[in-house]
This record gives structure tokens, C-alpha cells and sequence, in this order.
């Protein structure tokens, strides 16, 4: 979480660096600051809220230095405060960081008893300080590293210094950190997109790494303080897609660009002429797979869940999922014939990165499916299957969600076709039917006017409900979150059949309860936990097939997806619950992109 940026320069970088800032505020929006070096002396400014802020305060009052360091933070250690927001500053040095140092109390113990007064509560300025302490005695080398060595934790950092000024410094121990080269200036930042607007050519450090940067020089120095030279990449250059165009906001966009995610991740990944996926050199054989286990956070792990029943259906793999926050601790029995699949759209959430480390550690295959190829997940797995979504900007993830499920379905057929665990004549037609997914998913995105009507009724209920069994039940649980995300209002996702042993007792009278019950082979059962909700004064919303004819009366309404091979079905029922989510939420004026104590890349734990 956070975001980072710094410049050094020969002309000032102030609008480039609240460029940045904007890009980054996906990773934080609680408050922004920057600090420059003006006429010799550390000229440091934040504010609470938004990076708009910011660029009012520099209107007022100009800070035109030739290098700088910028933040937006996402609170951790401390409340949202304008005495909490990054910079951290003293005379000598300024420090923006991203991640947690967690022995902050001690050291700041020590620093106090130095006579060093500490105006945040963050965890960071303990850094401002150990550094500035330190380079009373050492040069400039020596006083980072003898300040990294007392950290415990993870963190990203960016630091100037008022003695020298035409540097910018950049430290990273698990949180990520990039390097990106420019005309007569150099840049660090966060994550390659806040680079993209300057520059495509990066340089990734590497855990343990420092980084020195001038206008015309990067020097890199390895977790042993040897000079390493490192790899220049370059990165694709899409920096038109994140534009929002004519939408009202991204998240618009992207539910409503959702057949075209589609459409680019079956190109990527299916070629129609020979009927064959194109998915070659896994890093386990697929015939000696004993057991996959799939790992992600909210909507990523949702995907997991939805591809255990691809996986169990076409396969005879034993299956296991987890949420990344509750692996990395369990105490797991590694075994070497399983392959462990890390589903993430950013490719950066800090729990999911810790436990693919993990298995890392105990020599396991790792396989990671993200959206952004360059992300720290993606480069430290055995083998990366991007999503090829394009970059999600809406802090609530929806085409992502669609992209991660298409290409976990896509995997599940092609392991069960090379394992023969289906025969051929299945397999090319599983892969006919992929052709006609775009078009499905259009016409679910037709549901709109109905759905604007139907949200009316979420406004003054006290929450809702949302059931399904079988592929249902994971889009319930993907529905029930998209709503919390976005309307605030409490949702409780559940597999239709759970719903006596508990729910139960939350329905009353006229509480929204949305049941998916596609024609498939639970149809008849959650039908009739469906009337179980009725009888008791539920306010039905049904989602079902075009050829279902089969409808109570008592349903409040009724949307029907278009009829499909069931294992495809998901993708038909996830769109009505993105759409339901979007318009609940925009009726209550919420802000849809940004919802609030939320952050797309969550890079801490
Ligand atoms: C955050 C986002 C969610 C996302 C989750 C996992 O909580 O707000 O939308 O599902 O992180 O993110 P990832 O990038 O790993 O898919």
C-alpha cells in the first residue's frame, strides 16, 4: 500500500511529481505530500485527503526543486493526518516509505533518549531520524546502511538529503521498489505504472538493494554493498488504456469492457484453428500433478474458489484453496508433485507475495496468474500466466475477476486434456464454446436499466443477502463483496444450503436477498431454499437462465442470463452483481473508484 515516487533532475520536477502522484493514487488516497531541496534547504508539504490538495498548497506556494520525493499513504501507523503524512522530515534528510517497520517503539525509545522529538505517530520517522543521526558521524553510504541494519520489517523507501542535493536514495527490503531512466533525469517509484507516464525503460530492485540516483547516473548497491549492475527492462507502452474515456468513472469502464477482456485473454490463450490451448513448459508435469493449491486475497481468492469445481469437475487433482493471510502462517506439508498457483491482479498484494515466498523456501513449483506481468508475484514464480485485462483502476475489482476466472478455467481444461483426464472430443468442445463467452458476457452488460430499478430496494435495507450453490456460491460470495466495497451496506455471501444453519435468522421482511439458481444441477434445491427466504419476508431478486420458465411469484425480480455450457455460467451471473453493486452504490453517492479505508495494491499485511 502507499505509494512512491522521486526525481532527480536538471529542471524542476514538482509537476512531475504530482503527475505521479495522481497514478499512484490507486495504492492510497488518505493523505499526499512532497518534499524538494529549495535554495539549499529541505522544503517538505502534505496535506490530508486527496493528491488535488497537494497541487493547491504548490499553487499557493511554488516549491521548485531539482529533485524530490512523493507520497500518497494509506494509513497504517497513525490516523489519516496531515502531521502523519509522508514526507518525514528533519533538517538534514526527508524519508517517504511504504510497508511497516516493526520495531519502531524501540527504536523511537532510543531516539527520544538522544533528544530527538518525534511530531507523528508513524513508524517511519524512527527512519528520518536514525539517518540523520547517523550522518553525523558517518558518510553517506555507511548512514543508510547503518539505519537499514536496525529496521525490522519490510519497506520501500525514497530519500533526499539537505548535504547532498543532487541526490535521490531508494531502499527496498520486501516492499517493491523500481527504477526508471528518462532524458537527463532519473526516477523511483513505487511500481513501473507511476513510472509509465515518463519513461518505459525499468529496472527492478531486487530485495536488500540500495539505490543512488542523479539526473545523469544510477548506481545500484546489493544487499552485501556490492556495486551490481542490474537489468534495464522495457515495458510495454499502454499508457492510452487507462484513460476513462466517455465512462463516468473506471469502474464503469471496466464492467462494461468485460467482453473485451474476454475476448483478448481467449486470443491469448486459445487458438480456434487448430482447437488447442496454447500452454506449454509447465514447471511440474501435469500427468504427475498430485495435488493444486490455489492462493489468493478477496476477489482473487473468489477466483480460486470458483476453479476448485473446474478443476474437481475436469480432473482428477486433488484441490485445496487459501486465503494468502491465513497460508503463510499454517503450519503446511509440503509435497514436491504439488503445484502451488497464486491468483493476484496486482501482482503485489504483500500477503500473497509472503506466501508464494513460502513455498518458494520449501522448493516448491510456483505458478502465478496477475495482471500485471512486471509485478513482484509474477517475477518470483516458476511460471506466470497473465490475465492480459489491462490496467484495472477501479479499486473494487471487476474485469480483473473475470480475466483471473478465464484463465483458471482455461488452465483446468488444459491439465485435465494432457493428463487425459478428459478425452479429446470434450476438450474441443469446451474450447468451441469459449468462442461464444464475449458475446454472452455482452449481453448480460444489457441488464442495466432493470438493475438501476432494482437497487432502489438496497437503499434503506439493513443489508443483503446473496446464495448460490456449486459455481454459484463463489459469484455469491464475489456479489456479496462487490456491494460491501462499494454501497458500505453489510452483505453476507453463502452457499444457499448453509443458509439454515444460521442466516436463516437474519431474514425479515423485506430484506433483498439475491438468489442465484442457474438451470444447472442444484436448480431444484436452492429454488427451494429460495421459498424458505420468501415465507419468511425476503425481497427476492432471482438470477437465472433464459429457458427457465419455472418462476414464483413472490419473486421481487427476475433477471435470466443467456443459456450456456454451466461451467461458463459464472462469468453470466457475476456481471447483474457488479452492475447491482455500481448502481446501489452510486444511488447512495459513494465514491465508486475509491471507496473509502479501501486500496487496490495492498502491499502490506
Ligand atoms: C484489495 C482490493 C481487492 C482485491 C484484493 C486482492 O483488497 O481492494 O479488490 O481483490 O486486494 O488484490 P490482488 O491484486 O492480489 O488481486
Amino acid at each position: 500500500m502507499c505509494g512512491i515516487i522521486g526525481i532527480a533532475s536538471n529542471k524542476s520536477v514538482t509537476a512531475n511529481i504530482i503527475q505521479s502522484l495522481k497514478r499512484l493514487e490507486y495504492r492510497g488516497y488518505d493523505s499526499a505530500g512532497i518534499a524538494t531541496i529549495v535554495n539549499g534547504n529541505i522544503d517538505e508539504k502534505k496535506c490530508t485527503g486527496r493528491v488535488d490538495n497537494l497541487e493547491k498548497i504548490l499553487f499557493k506556494n511554488p516549491s521548485n526543486g531539482f529533485l524530490g520525493i512523493g507520497h500518497v499513504r494509506w494509513a497504517t501507523h497513525g490516523a489519516a493526518s496531515q502531521i502523519n503524512a509522508h514526507p518525514h522530515s528533519s533538517e538534514e534528510v526527508s524519508v517517504v516509505h511504504n510497508g511497516i517497520i516493526e520495531n519502531s517503539d524501540e527504536l523511537k525509545k532510543n531516539l527520544e533518549k538522544k533528544g530527538y522529538k518525534f511530531k507523528s505517530q508513524t513508524d517511519t520517522e524512527v527512519i528520518t531520524f536514525l539517518l540523520t543521526d547517523f550522518l553525523k558521524d558517518f558518510n553517506l553510504i555507511n548512514a543508510i546502511n547503518k539505519t537499514l541494519e536496525k529496521l525490522n520489517g519490510s519497506f520501500a523507501l525514497g530519500i533526499i538529503f539537505k548535504k547532498y542535493n543532487d541526490i535521490v536514495v531508494g531502499a527496498r527490503r520486501g516492499s517493491p521498489l523500481a527504477v526508471g531512466y528518462g532524458p537527463e533525469e532519473n526516477y523511483l517509484g513505487s511500481d513501473s505504472y507511476a513510472l509509465k507516464s515518463m519513461t518505459n525503460k525499468i529496472t527492478y530492485l531486487d530485495d536488500g538493494d540500495v539505490c543512488i540516483l542523479t539526473n545523469n547516473k544510477v548506481e545500484f548497491y546489493n544487499s552485501k554493498n556490492k556495486k551490481v549492475n542490474k537489468e534495464i527492462l522495457m515495458l510495454s507502452d499502454d499508457k492510452n488504456i487507462a484513460e476513462k474515456g466517455d465512462y463516468k468513472d473506471f469502474m464503469s469502464k471496466e464492467i462494461n469492457e468485460q467482453n473485451i477482456t474476454a475476448k483478448t485473454c481467449i486470443k491469448e490463450y486459445v487458438d480456434q484453428l487448430r482447437k488447442e490451448i496454447n500452454l506449454y513448459n509447465f514447471p511440474v508435469k501435469p500427468e504427475e500433478i498430485k495435488k493444486i493449491v490455489l492462493i489468493g486475497c478477496g476477489t482473487a481468492y473468489h477466483s480460486c474458489i470458483a476453479a476448485k469445481y473446474w478443476f474437481e469437475e475436469f480432473t482428477n487433482i486433488s484441490i485445496e484453496i487459501d486465503v494468502a493471510s491465513e497460508f503463510r502462517y499454517r503450519k503446511i506439508k509440503f509435497h514436491k508433485k504439488n503445484l502451488y498457483v497464486f491468483v493476484s491482479q496486482s501482482g503485489e498484494t504483500a500477503d500473497t507475495l509472503a506466501a508464494l515466498d513460502l513455498c518458494k523456501k520449501n522448493n516448491m513449483k510456483t505458478c502465478s496468474i496477475v495482471n500485471v506481468v512486471e509485478s513482484s508475484i509474477a517475477r518470483s514464480s516458476d511460471f506466470v500466466l497473465p490475465i492480459h485485462a489491462g490496467p484495472e483502476i477501479g479499486v473494487a475489482s471487476t474485469k480483473a475477476f473475470i480475466g483471473q476466472m478465464l484463465v483458471l478455467y482455461i488452465l483446468s481444461i488444459k491439465i485435465s486434456e494432457i493428463r487425459k483426464d478428459i478425452n479429446k472430443a470434450e476438450y474441443t468442445k469446451k474450447i468451441n464454446e469459449l468462442k461464444n463467452l464475449p458475446d454472452l458476457i455482452k449481453k448480460t452488460l444489457k441488464f442495466q436499466d432493470k438493475i438501476q430499478v432494482i437497487a432502489k430496494d438496497f437503499l434503506k435495507a439493513k443489508g443483503a443477502i446473496f446464495l448460490g450453490r456449486g459455481l454459484s456460491f463463489p459469484i455469491a460470495l464475489e456479489g456479496a463483496l462487490k456491494l460491501k466495497e462499494l454501497s458500505y451496506l453489510h452483505a453476507e455471501g453463502y452457499p444457499a444450503g448453509e443458509m439454515k444453519h444460521g442466516p436463516l435468522a437474519l431474514i425479515e421482511e423485506g430484506l433483498p436477498v439475491v438468489i442465484l439458481a442457474p438451470k444447472d444441477r442444484y436448480y431444484e434445491k436452492t429454488i427451494s431454499n429460495m421459498q424458505e427466504v420468501i415465507a419468511r419476508g425476503g425481497k427476492v431478486i432471482l438470477i437465472t437462465n433464459e429457458y427457465n420458465n419455472v418462476i414464483s411469484e413472490n419473486v421481487r425480480s427476475t433477471l435470466k442470463i443467456p443459456n450456456t455450457d454451466d461451467h461458463l455460467t459464472p462469468f453470466l451471473m457475476t456481471v447483474p452483481l457488479q452492475l447491482l453493486a455500481y448502481h446501489v452504490a452510486s444511488l447512495k453517492n459513494c465514491n465508486i473508484d475509491k471507496p473509502r479505508n479501501l486500496a487496490k495494491s495492498v502491499t502490506v499485511e
